[in-house]
């Protein structure tokens, strides 16, 4: 579909269970294929970029089999991946390029990584020069930057490198990388980012030290294979809480998601803002906190999004921004220069896809500005193929006055397959 016209229902009401979080999906493939024995991984997410990442792996040999929402891997052990015939396409999913590069750098085997269009555009550097520090040899375009990746692993020593960005792709390459190689791995600096590659690693008997400012991997010679239920993304989550915060008559309950602190931010934000947000039946699904939320309507105000905020909510940019366009007063996003990185420019992106709907937005370096409007006006909003944005302005479209058209509707599938049919579901609750 080439794009989708939407207006705003009277009501929104809904209990949505939303699909298996993407970034644990991504992990407990790549980790349970290097582990020893069988895993089953119930709830995965299979959105496109997870897809990708399963292709990837049985292109490295591991057999890996899907039945209903239920992955099956049957793991190599840690020295059992196979030098893949072809090149491995990650399509739009970063975090399977960058994953699995640090994974290849330390495995005996050549490998080239390439991806889509914006996959290709993104950058790599930051995996590149840390790996070339601890031994591996890889190189890309734009000398070592861009993908397509080549790969020639080789067994890396371990070492000291003080991570320079708030990114859990990086701090997971790196640990893959290590987990094979000669000598312990210690990574410091802007180590605080989501740590799902920490608790599965853990879980799965690596012997990895977190320490509040250090983390300390020495190398293993076999991983447990782990079983696991993938908890609610939390980043697919977010687009309802938005909607019904926003939203003059709305009840949306999400239950079962994953409520580690490291991807909590946009809940922390929402409350600050003055959303109404209950958490209830907490509880502890194998190494991940998870909950269920219910938001309601609220009268927002604006608040500022900056500083240790930013890893903890990056992927929510998007449509935090539309909270803020419909709250009362300023809202400043400050220190995110790293959503220029991401999927699109998510700066520039955001900021014209917000000022279409007719709210005044300033976008800077590292964040943008937002003053509240009293409403949103629909209007043709461009998605550009990025899956958060072409969700992030179906909310807008749940509240905005008169019809807002949204471009390349299907990227969605990225990310959160069937995000469409609930959409119609909230609406028809009304
Ligand atoms: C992810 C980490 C985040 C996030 C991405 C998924 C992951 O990127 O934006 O959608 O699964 O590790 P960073 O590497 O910038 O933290």
């Amino acid at each position: 579909m080439t794009s989708l016209t939407l207006t705003a229902p009277g009501r929104l009401r809904g209990v949505i269970h939303v699909p298996g979080d993407k970034s644990i999906s991504h992990r407990a493939v790549i980790f349970n294929a290097i582990a020893t024995g069988e895993a089953r991984v119930t709830n995965f997410l299979s959105g496109a970029d997870c897809l990708s990442t399963i292709a990837c792996v049985r292109a490295l040999g591991v057999p890996v089999e899907r039945t209903g929402d239920a992955v099956i891997v049957r793991g190599v052990g840690l020295r059992g991946l196979a030098e893949p015939a072809d090149v491995l396409d990650c399509g739009n999913s970063g975090t399977t390029l960058r994953l699995l590069s640090g994974l290849l750098a330390g495995q005996p085997l050549f490998a080239v990584l390439t991806g889509d269009a914006s996959l290709r555009s993104r950058p790599q550097r930051r995996i590149v020069a840390p790996l070339r520090a601890l031994g591996a040899q890889l190189d890309g375009r734009d000398t070592g930057d861009r993908a397509p990746l080549a790969v020639r692993g080789a067994t890396l020593r371990g070492g000291h490198y003080e991570l320079p960005v708030a990114s859990a792709q990086v701090k997971s390459a790196l640990l893959l990388a290590a987990l094979a190689g000669e000598g312990p791995l210690t990574l410091t600096g802007k180590i605080a980012s989501r740590d799902h590659t920490e608790r599965m690693l853990q879980a799965m008997g690596a012997d990895l030290t977190v320490g509040p400012a250090t983390l300390t991997l020495r190398p293993t010679s076999t991983l447990a294979s782990l079983t696991l239920r993938v908890p609610g993304d939390p980043s697919s989550a977010a687009f309802w809480w938005v909607a019904a915060a926003i939203h003059p008559d709305a009840e949306l309950v999400t239950p079962g998601v994953c409520l580690n602190p490291t991807r909590t931010g946009a809940l922390d934000v929402l409350r600050a803002m003055g959303a109404k947000i209950d958490i209830t039946n907490e509880r502890l699904e194998g190494s991940e906190p998870v909950g269920d939320v219910t938001v309601r309507s609220s009268r927002l105000r604006g608040t500022t999004i900056s500083g240790e905020l930013i890893p903890r909510l990056i992927d929510e940019i998007p449509v935090l921004a539309l909270a803020a366009a419909c709250a009362e007063g300023e809202t400043l996003v400050r220190d995110a220069q790293e959503l220029k990185a991401k999927e699109t420019d998510r700066i520039a992106t955001v900021a014209a896809g917000l000022a279409r709907l007719g709210v005044m937005v300033e976008p800077t370096a590292d964040g943008m500005g937002i003053i509240g409007a009293p409403a949103l006006t629909g209007a043709a909003l461009e998605s550009h193929g990025d899956h958060r944005l072409a969700m992030a302005w179906a909310v807008a479209a749940l509240v905005a006055r008169g019809e807002t058209r949204i471009s390349d509707p299907d990227s969605a599938a990225v990310s959160y397959p069937g995000f469409w049919e609930t959409v119609a579901a909230v609406r028809a609750g009304s």
